[in-house]
């Protein structure tokens, strides 16, 4: 499994309001709620090879929000930084990226994350049953995890991005041209950047027709 982190370097000129320890913890504690999920899914992917001889997780990617763009966050919320402000507002400090191999596999994942015990959902938002205008396409999930700390336990917020392999070639790309485009992109481009977000429905759709025939018939020899 690939670890991506592109956590950056805390910036001393960051204004943060209150206590910079305390900021610091909150990183620590963040992090450590990225651990708990991260491990919570492995579990799952694992006893699916064990059980069914499936990987439904193809890989996952992490990430600390970066104290500069949780600033800009906040300031474009016009809200203080302080480290309470912080924890009460951001929901996606703390993100985990899900790419699934098939379509099917990314409800199960969710499904089975939020009905464990110590998993609270906050918000989802499927922008798989709808797509945004864009075309984009992922499960969106905030969830809170316990942390047991050494004098409290904190309920941390996670945002986990679930998808296909397939989905995750557009995110990426349609992100880096938005980003290279500097400015809005010509109606042209956001044409054609939608109609390969439609190619890859129908790609994802078929991938898994085909895998289910496939397994299917795999289990007819058996
Ligand atoms: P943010 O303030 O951006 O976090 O928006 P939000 O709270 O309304 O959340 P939403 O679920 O819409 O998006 C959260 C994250 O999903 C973004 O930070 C991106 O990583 C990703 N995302 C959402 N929309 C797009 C999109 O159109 N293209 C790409 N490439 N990524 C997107
Ligand atoms: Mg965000």
């Amino acid at each position: 499994m690939q670890i991506n982190s592109t956590e950056a370097p805390f910036s001393e000129d960051l204004d943060i309001n209150g206590n910079l320890k305390e900021f610091l913890l909150q990183q620590q504690i963040y992090r450590a709620a990225i651990k708990e999920i991260k491990t919570k899914l492995e579990i799952l992917d694992e006893e699916f090879q064990a059980r069914y001889d499936h990987n439904p997780i193809h890989h996952m990617e992490y990430r600390l929000k970066a104290p500069q763009s949780i600033a800009e966050k906040m300031q474009k919320k016009g809200l203080e930084i302080t480290p309470e402000n912080i924890r009460k507002n951001l929901t996606d400090i703390a993100g985990v990226r899900v790419i699934c191999n098939y379509l099917n596999d990314i409800n199960h994942i969710a499904n089975l994350l939020v009905r464990q015990d110590d998993i609270t959902l906050v918000r989802k938002n499927d922008y798989i049953a709808e797509p945004k205008k864009n075309g984009y396409r992922s499960l969106h999930l905030i969830v809170l995890v316990p942390i047991f700390l050494a004098e409290r336990t904190e309920s941390v917020p996670v945002e986990i991005q679930i998808r296909t392999i397939a989905m995750d070639f557009w995110a990426s790309l349609e992100h880096h041209l938005k980003y290279k485009a500097h400015s809005d992109m010509s109606e042209g481009l956001r044409e054609r950047l939608k109609y390969c977000a439609e190619s890859i429905t129908r790609l994802d759709e078929e991938m898994q027709m085909i895998y289910e025939e496939i397994t299917i018939d795999d289990c007819d020899q058996k």
